[in-house]
């Protein structure tokens, strides 16, 4: 199937290391030209540099950590300022702080809100005039399992991204219109450096080792196993693709069944 993004313009944000990366990768390799995001200089540099060699695209970093207020409208202009236009827009960041009720505080809340809900509202606010004059605008937001099912000692998580769904339903009923898709992807246990620093944590707290952590959590997909980033990645490429130019409104799971609810 051609996917028909050859020469399409996509910015991945946290797209350094991870799901991003991935998604970026899968990007470029289908010919887009793409912007990746993230806050460590070295890490983004040793990513753009490893996609152009794999793929041969045209791929640039740019630096910023999209939870503060004025970073995601620099993003969007040095995107647009290097490739003329935006046509496909991932919205993607890190995790945050972890802990119970009665630890997390006030400023950490916040912090949680700006990260994983207005960083996705900022970025799509400011992409959007860009977008609109795309002839084949898709976002994809991306979320989490725990918008659905709470995962133990991820409060800020299981609270707050659900409002990210929530949003990315109503742009895509919002804005069909204006010929603009809007989904998100809501991956559970994907193999990563975040999954590896939550399972260490979790080792140390349970007085266990990483690898009966890793078992346990992934005996909840119903293929006893974890996702590879590239199974991720080959959903994400097809969702923001003109080939699912029908498909909006979608909150796809990508969890291997992890999910076990009927609705
Ligand atoms: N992997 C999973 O199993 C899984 C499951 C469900 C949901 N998720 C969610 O999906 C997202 C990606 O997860 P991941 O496992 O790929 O994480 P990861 O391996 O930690 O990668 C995160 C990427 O985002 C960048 N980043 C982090 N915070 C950022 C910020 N504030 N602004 C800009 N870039 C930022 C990181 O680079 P820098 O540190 O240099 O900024 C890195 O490139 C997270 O929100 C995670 O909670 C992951």
């Amino acid at each position: 199937m051609d996917l028909k993004l050859k020469n399409k313009i996509a910015l991945v944000t946290g797209a350094s290391t991870g799901l991003g990366y991935a998604a970026a990768l899968g990007l470029a390799k289908e010919g887009c030209k793409v912007v990746i995001n993230g806050r460590n200089e070295k890490t983004l540099n040793a990513a753009v540099e490893k996609i152009q060699n794999e793929t041969g695209s045209q791929v640039i970093g740019v630096i910023g950590d999209v939870s503060l207020p004025d970073v995601p409208e620099k993003i969007i202009q040095q995107t647009v300022q290097a490739f003329g236009g935006l046509d496909i827009l991932i919205t993607n960041t890190g995790g945050s702080a972890h802990g119970s009720i009665d630890v997390l505080n006030e400023e950490e809340w916040q912090k949680g809100i700006d990260l994983y809900l207005m960083s996705h509202v900022r970025l799509i606010k400011f992409a959007f005039p860009y977008l609109r004059t795309s002839d084949s605008a898709s976002v994809l937001t991306i979320t989490s399992i725990a918008a659905k099912q709470p995962i133990p000692s991820l409060l800020l998580s299981n609270s707050i991204r659900a409002g990210t769904l929530g949003l990315t339903k109503s742009l895509a009923l919002d804005h069909g219109k204006d010929g603009i898709r809007f989904n998100s992807i809501i991956p559970s246990w994907t193999i990563t450096e975040r999954v590896a620093e939550l399972l260490s944590a979790r080792a140390t707290a349970n007085n266990s080792t990483l690898e009966e952590e890793a078992k346990k959590q992934a005996s909840e997909s119903v293929f006893g196993r974890m996702a590879s980033t590239e199974e991720f990645a080959n959903v994400a490429v097809f969702l923001v693709s003109p080939a699912a130019s029908y498909v909006t409104g979608v909150m796809l799971s990508v969890d291997g069944g992890s999910y076990k609810a009927t609705i």
